[in-house]
């Protein structure tokens, strides 16, 4: 395993220079990744007739900037959706930039999605620190946050995030990529199969919001417990798919914080599979509905369906719901969890 650094990827429309890095392992596999909002650009895995880029991206700073869908970037200070943007800590609401019909999203209209971020190599870990200031896009203390990469020699592609507040806030940290495993965008995911174990997800209303109830996965099109191929579901009459368009909901994992196979993607054409590995509660399944074909890598569109996301992550709107795992982070403790995307050959 080794991490190599590039030097410099470009440069923000403001000046601000982007550097990228690669990580390697004996077997060939490669992972591309940018200081810039710790991104996720490029995904060299192994398939049964050889090494693929499964992740979609683009080829410049600039795609990035003005890019749709927070491809392959990590996500915070409150990832996924808080209900009409408000909370209550302590007595007192909180409100935040609404960027997403009524509704909070994805850490707001700066998120770390499009931070630079301080990078170090220690060994086989790349480190991606960030500090968030007290009251940034709304969320109150300072954040200190670090994300680290490491990439193993059978093909497990790790992120371990680690965070600190000075005054009690909330927190919520995920990536979001888009795979297809394929290796190509321009392949649909219908086709491909995919496997979650969860008995329950968070049902939701129309804007994506959680209702407070676990609605059973039995005899519904959200049954992934054994593999089963995208395109048979993604379409299904049930309401929580119209609303969203397709997949785009929360997958309940469990409270015990116990690092657990989430899900498997399989490619049987190429030959290829993922498997998403945490010790987060949740985790969303989106089947990339809102992608609008904007192009990115080598000129290729990334389509409306065209790849999934597996976001490992607390439950959306838990900052307003008892009953979800807790998104507080008070002075004193740490916020840590892992995630592992592992590749394999089929
Ligand atoms: C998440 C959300 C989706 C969408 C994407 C970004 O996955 O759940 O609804 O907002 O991010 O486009």
């Amino acid at each position: 395993m080794a991490i190599r650094e590039n030097g410099l990827f470009g440069k923000t429309s403001d000046g601000r220079e982007v550097h990228s890095f690669t990580l390697t392992n004996k077997n060939g596999m490669e992972v591309e990744v940018l200081d810039y909002g710790c991104i996720i650009r490029v995904i060299k895995a192994p398939g049964k007739t050889g090494f693929a880029d499964v992740v979609l991206g683009y080829d410049d700073v600039a795609g990035y900037e003005k890019g749709e869908g927070y491809l392959g970037a990590a996500i915070g200070r409150y990832g996924n959706r808080i209900g009409k943007g408000r909370f209550t800590l302590d007595g007192k609401t909180y409100s935040l930039p609404i960027n997403n019909g009524e509704n909070a999203l994805h850490g707001g209209i700066e998120g770390f999605n499009a931070k630079i971020w301080a990078s170090r190599i220690e060994g086989d870990a790349l480190i991606f620190s960030y500090t968030s200031a007290d009251m940034e896009e709304g969320y109150p203390g300072k954040l200190d946050v670090t994300i680290t990469y490491r990439l193993s020699e059978d093909n497990g592609f790790s992120l371990e995030y680690r965070a600190t507040a000075d005054k009690t806030t909330v927190v919520n940290l995920t990536n979001h990529s888009y795979f297809n495993l394929s290796g190509s965008a321009a392949n649909g995911i219908d086709d491909e199969f995919i496997r979650i174990n969860a008995d329950y997800i968070t049902e939701t209303d129309k804007g994506s919001i959680p209702l407070g109830n676990l609605m059973p996965v039995d005899g519904t099109c959200f049954d992934l417990r054994t593999l089963t191929r995208i395109g048979d579901g993604i379409d299904d009459p049930h309401q929580q798919i119209a609303w969203a368009g397709g997949y785009d909901h929360n997958f309940v994992l469990g409270w015990d914080r116990v690092m657990k196979e989430a899900a498997v993607v399989e490619d049987r054409t190429a030959g290829r599979r993922m498997q998403v590995f945490t010790d987060q509660p949740g985790v969303q399944f989106y089947t990339a509905n809102f992608l609008t074909g904007a192009k990115g890598k080598g000129g290729a569109a990334n389509d409306r369906r065209h790849a999934l996301c597996l976001e490992t992550q607390n439950f959306p709107d838990a900052p307003n719901h008892a009953n979800f795992p807790s998104p507080f982070l008070r002075p004193g403790d740490v916020y840590h969890y892992t995630t592992c995307y592992k590749f394999s050959a089929i």
